[in-house]
């Protein structure tokens, strides 16, 4: 069994008090000579990594495993700890079950506003000088680097950029039934009748609360316009909830729902991206990693599905961003905790996982044409200046776990209990986020 430190709680007191113990310089020197005898040889004392992440899907696994291999030809070890589930739920429980307990992994998915948590709380390895070493500064969208720092510090290894105001749509049903391509909520509509007509379901959708919640932070930034959006995800913002514009939006959101003629299901979002695929259903609206999805199965962008923005939202980017944190629990393993950051923050490192992962790079230095037409477009809406960026709301960019959880629960009940109307729902989330901003 791997030595641990203890639990969350004791974890920063633990710290604290080891490094009033041990003399600074010896630490140091340590250190110093681990970094230089796998520096020598970096396969001599190189051990894996424990990762814990939430990329089991067919896309995911492929860029999961690009890393692997781009890692291993520089001498570090991934040893897989995948927990199925889109989004990421079971996963984040997992870890921090793990934690509680002592036995953290090395690297976890740890993103956003989780990040930031457990920065406080001294649970993640600050990445300072491998990011001043690979020039992440200059070389990185400044949006990233904003969500992966915490008091001016850089706290965990950014991957990719998704893009979340996507709206995925089958280019062979288009081309058959000659359909105007889905720019505005009207375009959607009257594709809508016109493949109903021909035994297509509209849109694939699935009830798992956290895809209600990815397709409403859409649809909100959609009727509300990123002004307001970024009020509602800001953490004070809570009486921007109040505003008439959010009902819109559950307005909105019901009728998408409505564009599925299944019965009410909460199917994982690879099963959606099924029906896309196979003309069952004619649209999805998901983040781009389902675009990853598939061109795993073989799928081409603007051959056999097409992408555009969600209406009202062209030009602006409601992003997610993943990000591997490296966490404190065994010192030993910093060296290589700390080379991996900086090879998974190179640029062929980058441009291999992304292209597989659905996201695009978070460097501003690689060439776009490199890029499908869909990534494109997501990698240039970051890079123009004066473009509106937004964080997921739902994918932990903006709100704390308890709080993005809360939110899914109200949506996930609106949705299947047709009683209840947009207001009432509006009155549960303004109540939710006006508590945690207490
Ligand atoms: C997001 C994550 C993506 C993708 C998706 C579906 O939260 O950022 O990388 O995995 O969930 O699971």
């Amino acid at each position: 069994m791997r030595t641990t430190e203890p639990g969350l709680q004791n974890i920063a007191k633990r710290r604290l008090s080891t490094a009033g113990r041990r003399p600074a310089r010896a630490l140091a020197a340590s250190i110093l000579a681990a970094v230089s005898l796998s520096c020598l040889n970096p396969r001599a004392h190189a051990q894996p990594l424990n990762v814990l992440h939430w990329w089991t899907s067919d896309s995911e696994r492929q860029a999961a495993d690009r890393l692997v291999q781009q890692l291993a030809s520089q001498g570090v070890d991934w040893h897989d700890d995948a927990i199925p589930g889109g989004g990421g739920g079971a996963a984040i429980k997992v870890l921090t079950g793990r934690v509680l307990a002592g036995e953290a992994p090395d690297v976890a998915q740890v993103i956003g506003r989780t990040l930031t948590d457990w920065a406080d709380l001294g649970l993640v390895r600050p990445l300072d000088d491998v990011a001043q070493r690979g020039h992440w500064r200059q070389a990185m969208f400044p949006v990233v680097l904003q969500t992966v720092s915490r008091g001016g510090r850089i706290m965990a290894a950014p991957l990719g950029v998704h893009r979340i105001n996507t709206l995925l749509y089958n280019h062979h049903v288009w081309e058959q039934l000659r359909l105007a391509p889905p720019h505005t909520w009207h375009d959607i509509e009257a594709a809508a009748k016109v493949m109903r007509a021909h035994q297509v379901t509209p849109l694939a959708w699935s009830d798992e609360p956290w895809q209600i919640a990815t397709v409403f932070e859409t649809v909100l930034l959609s009727e509300g316009g990123p002004a307001l959006y970024a009020q509602l995800a800001s953490t004070q913002g809570w009486p921007a909830w109040q505003d008439a514009r959010v009902a819109v939006a559950l307005k909105r959101l019901r009728w998408l729902r409505d564009l599925d003629d299944e019965a009410t299901s909460e199917q994982p979002w690879m099963a959606s991206a099924r029906r896309l695929q196979s003309g069952a259903a004619g649209m999805l609206i998901m983040g781009d990693w389902a675009r990853g999805e598939l061109e795993a199965w073989g799928e081409q962008a603007g051959l056999d599905f097409d992408c555009v923005p969600i209406p009202q939202t062209a030009g602006m980017h409601l992003y997610s961003i993943d990000t591997l944190a490296m966490l404190v629990g065994h010192d030993t393993h910093r060296p290589e905790q700390e080379r991996m950051a900086e090879i998974l923050a190179q640029p062929a490192t980058q441009m291999a996982y992304n292209q597989a992962k659905g996201s695009v790079p978070v460097r501003m230095d690689i060439d776009p044409a490199q890029l499908d037409a869909c990534a494109r477009d997501s990698w240039q809406t970051l890079a123009r200046p004066g473009s509106a960026l937004l964080p997921s709301i739902a994918h932990r960019m903006a709100a704390v776990e308890s709080v993005r959880e809360a939110m899914g629960e109200v949506l996930h009940r609106f949705i299947k209990e047709r009683a209840m109307t947009p207001q009432q729902a509006q009155a549960q989330l303004v109540a939710i986020v006006r508590g945690a901003a207490r």
